[in-house]
């Protein structure tokens, strides 16, 4: 039975190519007959098919382009789909970076405190908002396909060779203080956001950063805003309240900087690593900047994919968990982070097939 389908179909292939080989012939009769006639119209015309046939294919190129061997293209509807199986109550409604309007015209009292809701600090982050700005970059809205790799800090790329690989991604995202200058090769040279809280910013954001990176302060608590404020306004500075000296200097523009929306750390914590949410502002233990990266990147991209995460065996005490520095598995202890908890739940993205590893996790 199968067979004889497919010899039908073969019939009907040849069938057909002999048609068109006789079309071809007309066709071919008919247009030197109009060359002769109308030469230069024609000749326009060709051109300007060329033209449009080039521009379709180039354009599709750009749109799938190779990658590591492999075809990066946009599966569209893909990330929401997976998501929605992991994340209850999934939606990419809500702004990723906190808005004046929301302070200024249309109160929205937040149900939790920093740092999974604004509650009580809603004076000073208007101030903070009316210097820093919220909207999400045109060159960004502009994409069809919003490709992102989300650039942990681990150790596995040190030597991995993964700059090219990275610098491909329309959206790359990375983490608190890593370099990027020196270590291009590892770690690629385009950041297009940057997650950080103050004790976690680097002393010199500009050579660390593009001219417009967005750098999106993850606020923990009260006086990470006020932090801003006092640097970007050039306030005298505040030195109690932080648990590592931050930069008392930071050249930013203002309207590099956005305020994440805590919305995305209140998701990582009770919807990815399950914890208590009715005890949420009172729990000892928060997400790690690097998880609330991929939270963030599942609620706007199309494509996403880390590189840089995991820690080594925490049975290998001397091992340095950063490419860029020396910190020890050890200090991870008193972190306030269950390094393990995160593990798991990065774990079971990359079964789903939500996410994709770049280096080994
Ligand atoms: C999902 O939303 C519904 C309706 O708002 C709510 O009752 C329910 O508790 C939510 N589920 C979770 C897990 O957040
Ligand atoms: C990286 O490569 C350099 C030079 O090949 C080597 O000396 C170094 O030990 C490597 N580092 C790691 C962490 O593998
Ligand atoms: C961290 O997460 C693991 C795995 O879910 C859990 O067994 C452990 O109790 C947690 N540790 C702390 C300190 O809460
Ligand atoms: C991702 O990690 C898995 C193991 O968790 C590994 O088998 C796979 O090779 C890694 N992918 C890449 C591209 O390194």
């Amino acid at each position: 039975m199968e067979e004889a389908e497919e010899n039908h179909i073969g019939l009907e292939v040849t069938n057909s190519s002999r048609h068109e080989s006789k079309s071809h012939r007309m066709g071919l009769h008919l247009l030197i007959k109009m060359i002769n006639k109308s030469r230069w119209k024609i000749l326009g015309l060709l051109a300007i098919f060329f033209v449009m046939v080039w521009y379709t294919v180039s354009r599709e190129e750009s749109f799938a382009f190779h990658f590591q061997n492999d075809k990066m293209t946009c599966p569209l509807g893909d990330v929401e789909r997976k998501a929605a199986q992991l994340i209850a109550n999934y939606t990419r409604d809500h702004p990723l970076f906190l808005q004046l309007k929301d302070y200024f015209w249309v109160k929205t009292p937040s149900i939790y405190e920093l740092p999974y809701g604004t509650k009580g600090t809603e004076e000073i982050l208007l101030r903070v908002l009316a210097i820093t700005s919220y909207s999400l970059p045109e060159s960004l809205q502009r994409l069809k396909c919003r490709r992102c790799a989300v650039v942990g800090n681990g150790h596995r790329l040190r030597n991995s060779s993964m700059g090219q690989t990275i610098n491909k991604y329309d959206i790359v995202i990375r983490l608190n203080n890593a370099p990027v200058h020196g270590y291009e090769k590892d770690v690629g040279s385009k950041t297009t956001m940057r997650l950080f809280y103050p004790e976690s910013a680097h002393f010199n954001p500009k050579t660390e950063n593009d001219p417009n990176t967005l750098l999106v302060l993850v606020a923990f608590k009260p006086m990470d805003f006020q932090w801003v404020e006092t640097i970007l306004h050039d306030k005298k500075r505040l030195r109690k309240g932080f648990w590592k000296q931050p930069p008392l200097i930071w050249d930013a523009k203002p309207e590099q900087v956005r305020i994440l929306n805590p919305y995305f750390m209140e998701i990582t914590a009770a919807k990815l690593l399950h914890l208590p949410v009715k005890q949420l502002g009172r729990l000892k233990q928060k997400p790690t900047t690097g998880l609330v990266a991929i939270t963030l990147a599942l609620h706007f991209c199309d494509v996403v994919h880390i590189a840089g995460f995991g820690y080594p065996d925490s049975a290998n005490k001397k091992q340095t968990i950063h490419y860029y520095e020396q910190i020890t598995v050890k200090s991870m202890a008193s972190s306030g982070h269950n390094v393990s908890q995160e593990a798991l739940a990065i774990k079971k993205m990359l079964e789903l097939g939500l996410i994709k590893n770049l280096t080994y996790f």
